[in-house]
């Protein structure tokens, strides 16, 4: 368990940070992966992505294609919902956000400098994410001439857990407009 009925809203709070910055650092922790849904032309769409890092401002950093899917349907509705499981704790983070998308700019140099070189090819694929080709091998053909590297920053607007325990099921929500002080919720 992450946190349990006798433990206060503000130090819930503290603890739940705590394990999302693990998330960003520890490429083993469960919160390292994240789900990121987006509204979509037609259906929600949701997919994977690493958390890069979660700032001291508590914005939730991702690195992506900018020629990808994802990249359109933000610049279409910036809202966002994330969602991360710990499966040994028990414990679903749900939280919604507004996005903002970084390309070239002072945050994406900094960033692109963090990514090692065997990773940049992810980045300078010849072809955008999503295109049709005949066999794997075209898509993976990459050029260094171009990079496509972008940073996506979330920043949160409101953030509810969800601890599941025996004795009875958690649910906090906490608010941007409250401060983040957060509120019981039936489970
Ligand atoms: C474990 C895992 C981690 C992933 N991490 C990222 C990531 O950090 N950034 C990213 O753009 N796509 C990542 N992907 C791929 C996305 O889930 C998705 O397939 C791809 O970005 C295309 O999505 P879109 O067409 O909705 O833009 C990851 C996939 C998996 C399975």
């Amino acid at each position: 368990m992450l946190f349990s009925a006798t433990d206060s809203l503000s130090a819930i709070w503290q603890t739940l940070l705590h394990e999302l910055q693990r998330g960003a650092l520890d490429p083993k922790h469960p919160f390292r992966y994240l789900s990121l849904a987006t509204a979509g032309t037609q259906f929600p769409q949701v997919r994977t992505v690493v958390l890069r890092q979660f700032t001291a401002d508590l914005e939730f950093l991702a690195y992506t294609d900018v020629r990808s899917s994802k990249v359109q349907e933000l610049l279409d509705v910036p809202r966002v919902s994330l969602h991360f499981y710990h499966p040994k704790k028990q414990v679903q983070v749900r939280v919604k956000a507004l996005a903002t998308i970084h390309v070239e700019d002072e945050l994406a140099q900094e960033h692109w400098k963090r990514v090692s070189e065997k990773r940049r090819s992810e980045y300078q694929s010849k072809l955008g994410p999503g295109t049709r080709v005949e066999a794997p091998a075209v898509g993976w053909e990459s050029s260094s001439e171009h990079s496509y590297f972008s940073v996506l920053k979330f920043s949160p607007l409101s953030l509810e857990v969800l601890q599941l325990a025996r004795e009875g099921h958690l649910r906090i929500q906490y608010d941007l407009a409250s401060g983040w002080q957060g509120v019981w919720l039936v489970p």
